[in-house]
């Protein structure tokens, strides 16, 4: 097991294990009196929790994906919570993917103006990117992700373990983040997957091992230099202004992942017209993404829709499009309101 320290809002320790995440929980839990495991379905149908503690332990399952982060079901957990008496140094743990350790975190932030919580990531996206950070939320019916806090766990318990049962389209998903921290801050990731399709990566756990620390350090690093996410944070949106028009336009049928997949790819044609990123680099985007077989193109006729979406973007931010870029593997930097004419440009080469 190996153990990464993470400075934020608090001190948040993650564990990074191959089947030992019940010894994980049993230490997190020494000493509370009650804890509250909030798990998603499909999780819940997967374990029997033979965990070994005094605690008094309380399950409540909540909806798989998005609906688990809905107003309904917070609204449930917090009566929940109340119907069960729970105070101040009881603990809240989440076991799941993103949707369900957001919802966990956001309820402990809420609850009692905040108690302590514990995530235990079971999805790729979840282990290097939601549980990591101190952001918690949950969906409004206007829009994903509009409420939330920043409310740290004090564990994270990675164990990769529970990544044999996640499906190679969420796998893959995950990985997209994963690479994504290999361009913009440890190109060591990037020799990793180098030549890899998901297969071979998913039968090597110890490959799986050291994608996932290496990228938890890369996001790390950057929350611990900049918790509130001003400047430097912002690099961990490379990838992202376009994925996020895409995924509305997609209705969310596209993963995450897959809309970053794309976006990664325009990122780096736009980075290089605008910022001398070599062809090569923009080449191994493409290479890499499609071995795992991530998409890296979308229809050509949505451009019209994307481009309103994109300006959405800008109203949530003020009055600017931002796009970070890529000026070298390891080095980003920022590009901030480019024409729609150059725009669409960029969009031809990544559309089909
Ligand atoms: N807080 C943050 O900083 C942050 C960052 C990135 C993403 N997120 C959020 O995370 C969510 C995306 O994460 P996600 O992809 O894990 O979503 P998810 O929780 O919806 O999980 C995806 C699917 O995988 C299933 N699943 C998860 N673990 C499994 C396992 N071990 N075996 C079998 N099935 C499993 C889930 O039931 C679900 O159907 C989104 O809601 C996103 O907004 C938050
Ligand atoms: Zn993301």
């Amino acid at each position: 097991m190996s153990t990464i320290t993470i400075k934020a809002d608090r001190i948040s320790q993650v564990h990074i294990s191959d089947g030992e995440w019940d010894l994980a929980l049993e230490k997190a839990l020494d000493g509370r009196a009650r804890a509250a495991i909030i798990v998603s379905e499909t999780i819940a149908s997967h374990i029997n929790f033979e965990i070994e503690s005094d605690t008094d332990i309380h399950i409540f399952t909540i909806p798989d994906g998005e609906e688990g982060k809905s107003s309904r079901t917070l609204l449930k957990l917090w009566d929940w919570l109340g119907a069960a008496g729970f105070t101040r140094s009881d603990l809240i743990v989440g076991i799941g993917g993103g949707a369900t350790t957001d919802i966990a975190g956001f309820a402990a932030a809420t609850w009692l103006r905040g108690i302590d919580w514990v995530a235990v990531p079971t999805s790729v996206a979840g282990m290097v990117d939601a549980a990591i950070g101190g952001k918690t939320g949950m969906n409004s019916d206007y829009g994903k992700n509009l409420i939330g806090s920043f409310h740290s766990p004090i564990h994270v318990i990675v164990d990769t373990s529970w990544l044999t049962t996640l499906s190679d389209r969420d796998f893959a998903a995950g990985l997209a983040e994963v690479i994504k921290c290999g361009f913009i801050a440890d190109k060591k990731i990037l020799d990793l997957v180098e030549g890899k399709e998901l297969s071979q990566i998913r039968n090597d756990n110890d490959l799986v091992t050291q994608l996932i620390t290496a990228a938890i350090n890369v996001k790390a690093s950057v929350v611990s230099a900049d918790f509130k996410e001003s400047f430097h944070r912002e690099v961990l949106n490379y990838g992202h202004t376009l994925a996020h028009a895409i995924e509305i336009d997609s209705k969310y049928s596209l993963r995450h992942g897959e809309a970053v997949s794309i976006g990664m790819v325009f990122a780096a044609e736009l980075s290089h017209t605008h910022a001398s990123l070599s062809k090569e680099i923009v080449d191994q985007h493409r290479r890499i993404l499609n071995n795992l077989n991530l998409p890296i193109s979308y229809e050509a006729q949505a451009w019209t829709r994307l481009l309103p979406l994109l300006s959405l973007d800008k109203k949530a931010r003020g009055r600017t499009i931002r796009f970070v870029l890529l000026e070298a593997l390891e080095k980003t930097g920022r590009l901030d309101s480019p024409g729609e004419r150059e725009l669409s440009a960029i969009y031809e080469r990544v559309s089909k």
